[in-house]
């Protein structure tokens, strides 16, 4: 991290945000303001329908608030042409959903380096493939790199989704309910990987999850409830062995 960085990665100012239905407003998000600096883990916990999805996506620019401001690099990004900000995205941000879906004709190196086949990064010709290995291989995936999804166990699936989401070199990464699919096992790989990532490599991580027990891992964690920001508090020193 850089010491004359001043300004955080992130921020969100007074963010809401409230989807108008025929039946009604329905306010999914209000009154959230947060800053997350390069380097931080953070994880959102809360009930069922508190706005964590809501919340990532909004912070992930894949929604915009109806409300508030937000911010990457000092820079407002919910205000950006729709053009500026799908270029925006595949620079700055990655995603990482619950029910990681590799597609099924191509294999493990294949699918991480399917960014690619929407956009070319000029300065990394020819050089994409050794990084997707290197990446595979980091994640515990060098035996796996030319298997099908339907030769991976769950865990190794998600795995390939770290990696594809590693590949475009993001400085965020989001995940919503990374590891709700998981044995507590590859729960703990998941979670020390991003904490590794964190720590390693500068990346800012955002995990939204039901289990105390990964958020805990985390540098902070923000509880949502009914939409607003009801408790942030650090998440505890990691409670298992690093990997
Ligand atoms: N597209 C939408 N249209 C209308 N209401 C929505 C929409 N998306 C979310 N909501 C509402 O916003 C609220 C927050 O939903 P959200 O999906 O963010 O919760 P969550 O914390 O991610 O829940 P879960 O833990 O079940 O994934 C809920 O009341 C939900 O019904
Ligand atoms: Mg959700």
């Amino acid at each position: 991290m850089q010491a004359t960085m001043e300004k955080p990665l992130l921020e969100l100012r007074d963010v809401a945000k409230v989807f108008r239905l025929a039946s009604g407003e329905v306010t999914a998000i209000e009154n959230i303001s947060l800053a997350m600096n390069a380097g931080e883990l953070v994880a959102l916990v809360g009930p069922s329908g508190s706005g964590k999805t809501t919340l990532l996506n909004i912070i992930g620019s894949l929604d915009r608030p109806t409300h508030g401001d937000v911010c990457l690099q000092g820079e407002r990004i919910d205000t950006l042409s729709e053009e500026r900000l799908v270029r925006f995205r595949r620079e700055k941000f990655s995603y990482i959903f619950q029910d990681a879906r590799p597609l099924r004709m191509l294999n493990v190196l294949e699918n991480t380096l399917l960014p690619f086949n929407f956009f070319k990064p000029a300065d990394r010709n020819g050089k994409l493939k050794e990084e997707g290995i290197e990446i595979i291989r980091s994640l515990g995936l060098g035996h796996r790199l030319y298997h099908m999804p339907n030769q991976l166990s769950g865990g190794e699936i998600q795995r390939v989704a770290i990696a594809r989401a590693l590949i475009t070199r993001p400085l965020v990464i989001l995940a919503d309910e990374p590891t709700a699919n998981l044995d507590r096992e590859n729960r703990l790989f998941v979670i020390q990987t991003f904490r590794n990532l964190t720590r390693e490599k500068g990346l800012t991580i955002v995990f939204s999850t039901h289990d105390l027990e990964m958020a805990g891992i985390a540098d902070r964690v923000l509880h949502l409830q009914d939409g607003t920001l009801v408790k942030v508090e650090d998440g505890d020193c990691c409670p298992c062995p690093s990997n």
